[in-house]
Order: C-alpha cells, then structure tokens, then sequence
C-alpha cells in the first residue's frame, strides 16, 4: 500500500542505494586503514629486529660493550614502542620444546610454533595475539638471527596492540560519522529530487482524474524542467486545454445546429398554423407553400450536411480514388449549376486542358466543385464573371484548381474563418439559405484527399479559391 505512490517508490529505491553504496565504502577505507596500520607496524617492528639482529652480531664481535648494546635496544624499544628479545636456540633443542628454557618467562604455546618457522628462516608476524607474560593482546614480529655461520637464534619484538586499536577505533569513528552525515545529507537531496519528480505525476493524476469526473477547472499542471516529465506534463496541458476546446467547440456546434433548425421550423409552423386557421387565405397557399418547400430544402441541406461533416470527422469516410479527366467532371458540375447561373446572367469561363488528370474520388470531386462554385454563384451579383482554371503543378505534381468571382469579396479579417464550421461573413448579407457548413466540408475532404485550399480576396472587387490536389 505504502509503495504505491511513485515518491515513496523513489525515495526508498533511491535511500536504499545510496545506504548500500556508502556503507560498503566505509567499510571497505575502514578495513583498509586497518590493513595499512598494521602493515606499517610490521614493517617498523622487522625493521627494528634487523637492526638488533646487526647489534647482537656486534656484540659477539665484541665490537661493541653489553652497555652499548642494552643502551641502544632500550632507546630502539621506547622508539617502535615494543619489548625487544634477541634468544640463541638451537635448531635441535626445537624437536623437544619442553626441554627449551627461553627464560623472562617467555614460553608461550604460540611461540613454539613460531620458532620452528623462524628457525627456519621465516618472519612471522601476529596481528592480536594474547601475551600471557604482557598480560595483554600484542602485536608480534618474529626474525631469524643471522649471522655469518646461518640462523644462530630468534629476535622477537612485542608491541603493545592498545595503541593501534585506539588509533583505528579513533578513525573508524570519523568513518562512520562522515558516513552518517553524508547518508542524512543525501537523504534530503533525494527528498527533494524524489518529491520533484513525483509531484507533476501526481498533479496530471489528479488533474486527469477531474477531467474524467468532468469536473472544469483551468488550472494547469506546473512545469520547472525540461525533462521526459516536462514534455509530459506540457503534452497533457496541451491535451487538457484540447479537450476543453472540443467540448466548447461541442457546445457551440449543437447550439448553432439548433438555431439553424429552429429558424426554418419556425416560419414552417407559423405558415401552417396560418392556412389552418384561416387566415391565409386559399389563393395565397401557393406561395407560403413554395416557402414551406423551400424551408423543407433548407432542413434536409442542413441535416445533409451534418451527417456529412461527422462521416468525415469520424473517420469512416472511405475514398474511391481513380484517375479523373478533370474536364469531365467540372462540365457536370457546370451543367448542374447552369439554371442559376442564367438566372443571375453570370458569364461563366472555363479554362481547362482535355489532358489534365488528378487522382481522386468522383464523388468527392464534384462535391468540393459543386460547393466552391454554388458559392461563387450565390456571392457574385447579377452579370458577374466567374472563371475556373486548372493547370498541373510541379515539384511537388498537383492538379491547380483557380476559381475566380467578381462577386462582394471577403474582408481580410474574415478570411481565415470562411473554413470553420457555421462560419458566415456577416450573416444579413450572406445567402439565407446557406448553412456555413459548405466551405468546412470541403476543406476536410481536400485534405482527405492530401490537398490544401486556400484563399485570396478583395472586398467589393472579388474572391479567389484555389485548391490543390494531388495528380
Ligand atoms: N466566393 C465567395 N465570395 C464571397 N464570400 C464568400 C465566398 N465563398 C464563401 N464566402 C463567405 O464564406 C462563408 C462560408 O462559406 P460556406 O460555403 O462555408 O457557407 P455558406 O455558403 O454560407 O453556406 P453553405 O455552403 O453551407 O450553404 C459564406 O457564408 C460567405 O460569407
Ligand atoms: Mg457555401
């Protein structure tokens, strides 16, 4: 339960290593030092038994005095802190132990063993050994007395082990002191580190969890790094602030196709009611009909349009692509306009090669066509022009598509909104049948297609759509 969350995931783990990896590292510099202590006594006690082993020869050599030679080991042992023997043995004598007096009640049970090796010409050396005749733990260093007719005997030093111990307790202390300081000092930086690590995890958890629930808030996970969790926790402030466009975008989406279905209802149950109860007369039926019907149009365009717009949102809408003789397909979109085109008494001009293809869905095609140009017709006043061009393009290979009106135009302010669902320029003076859903289709199905759109427009003076698609 405890390790659930990812601080205390992280605190531990991390606690743990960091207890792990100091601990073995003061144990290791406080084995070490210990190592380093006694391998220098060693080698000062040996370094001394050599010099004794040089004043003994001396002293058979009568080179120098007993007081000369007992002068310089008392001075050698207050040195190296140790009590200095220099004892003749004979190796034989060794077979018997029991029959060897060494004297200054130095028969000790390791020292037998010792001797042998000496004797031998070993060194031996003790780290902690019981010395009953010092009554305490000693270190021991054993030498063979050279001399020039071989190993005459054993110099032995004992050095008290009181000293070393306390000098190694003294350093292990400060050992393990730093050791304690460093793991508290780490602990905080790993709280830290831990806790900052964590908390925008737990922030997006909990932000996450409201979004779920649908509860609003606009408050955004905080970012201080640029790390793999700083990605994320922009990546889902990004997400957050996505949805919440989405669901406003839903709201207004819903709000709007209300309007729009109400307003042609409305008219639709006013005209109604008018002829049931009367007061439109029978005479006038003909023409609140033709509007009944037309409002009708209007609602079924709408509901068309709709469905269309979530087909493609969805994703579930399938392309049939083939490749088309472009002129072909702009002629039947030209024929299907050609009743309002005359109507207005709009020259129509069609700039196109027999040659030029594209790959597309014919559906679709005529769809985007139909759309741009009923646009074009419905903005452009009575004795307009509307030209269509296409070319092919190069690098990259698209199929141009240019159709030019020299109808109202559209303020520049608007042009980057004429592509977004419901959008009408200035509701009063756009046609009032028109959904504003005409040019956000068509724009989704250009870039079903790989294609872009875009426009270009003067206020009074006209407006050019052109879009690409792929050849
Ligand atoms: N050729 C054009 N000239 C001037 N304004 C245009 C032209 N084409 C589009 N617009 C403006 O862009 C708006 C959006 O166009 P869109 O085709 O999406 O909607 P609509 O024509 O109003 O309705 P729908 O096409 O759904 O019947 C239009 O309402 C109009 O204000
Ligand atoms: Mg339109």
């Amino acid at each position: 339960m405890m390790f659930k969350s990812i601080f205390v995931k992280l605190l531990v783990t991390y606690l743990a290593i960091i207890i792990s990896v100091i601990a073995v590292l003061s144990l290791f510099i406080s084995m070490a030092y210990s190592w380093y202590v006694f391998d220098q006594k060693q080698q000062e006690l040996e370094k001394t038994g050599y010099y004794v082993n040089e004043l003994v020869n001396k002293l058979e050599r009568k080179e120098i005095s007993q007081t000369e030679l007992n002068s310089s080991l008392d001075s050698m042992g207050y040195i190296s802190d140790s009590s200095i023997y220099a004892i003749r043995i004979d190796k034989k004598a060794l077979e018997n132990p029991k029959s060897i007096q060494l004297g200054e009640n130095l028969e000790e049970s390791y020292l037998f063993s010792d001797l042998q090796k000496i004797l031998n010409g070993e060194n031996v050396f003790r780290k902690k050994q019981y010395s009953q005749k010092f009554d305490m733990y000693v270190v021991f260093s054993g030498i063979p007395w050279k001399t020039n007719s071989g190993i005459s005997g054993a110099i032995l030093l004992f050095s008290p082990i009181s000293q070393i111990s306390s000098n190694i307790t003294k350093l292990n202390l400060v050992i393990w002191i730093m050791a304690l300081v460093l793991i508290i000092l780490s602990a905080i930086v790993i709280y830290f580190n831990s806790l900052r690590i964590s908390k925008p995890i737990k922030q997006m958890e909990i932000a996450a969890g409201k979004l779920a629930s649908g509860e609003r808030s606009d408050d955004l996970v905080v970012v201080n790094s640029a790390d793999e969790i700083g990605k994320l926790a922009k990546s889902f402030n990004y997400m957050k602030q996505q949805l919440v466009g989405i669901e406003k975008m839903r709201s207004e989406f819903i709000a709007n196709v209300s309007h729009d279905m109400r307003t042609p209802l409305t008219s639709i149950n006013g005209f109604v009611s008018g002829m049931l109860d009367g007061i439109v007369k029978p005479e006038d039926y003909n023409k609140y009909l033709t509007i009944i019907k037309d409002e009708t149009l209007r609602l079924t365009k709408l509901t068309n349009d709709i469905l269309h717009l979530a087909k493609i949102q969805s994703g579930s809408i399938r392309l049939f692509r083939e490749n088309l003789i472009v002129k072909t397909i702009l002629d039947s979109v030209i024929s299907s306009t050609r009743a309002l085109v005359e109507k207005k008494s709009i020259e129509l001009a069609l700039e196109c090669d027999n040659t030029i293809t594209v790959y597309a869905d014919s559906d679709k095609l005529k769809q985007i066509l139909i759309n741009i140009i009923d646009n074009a017709v419905k903005y452009t006043r009575y004795g307009g022009e509307i030209g269509i061009n296409v070319s092919l393009r190069y690098k990259p290979s698209v199929t141009e598509f240019r159709i030019r009106d020299t109808g109202i135009g559209i303020p520049a302010e608007e042009l980057p909104l004429i592509f977004e669902k419901f959008y009408r320029v200035d509701k009063s003076r756009s046609s009032p049948g028109g959904t504003g859903l005409g040019l956000n289709i068509t724009r989704s199905l250009i870039e079903l297609h790989g294609g872009k759109i875009w426009v270009i427009s003067e206020l009074g003076a006209g407006t050019e759509i052109i879009f690409e698609l792929p050849q």
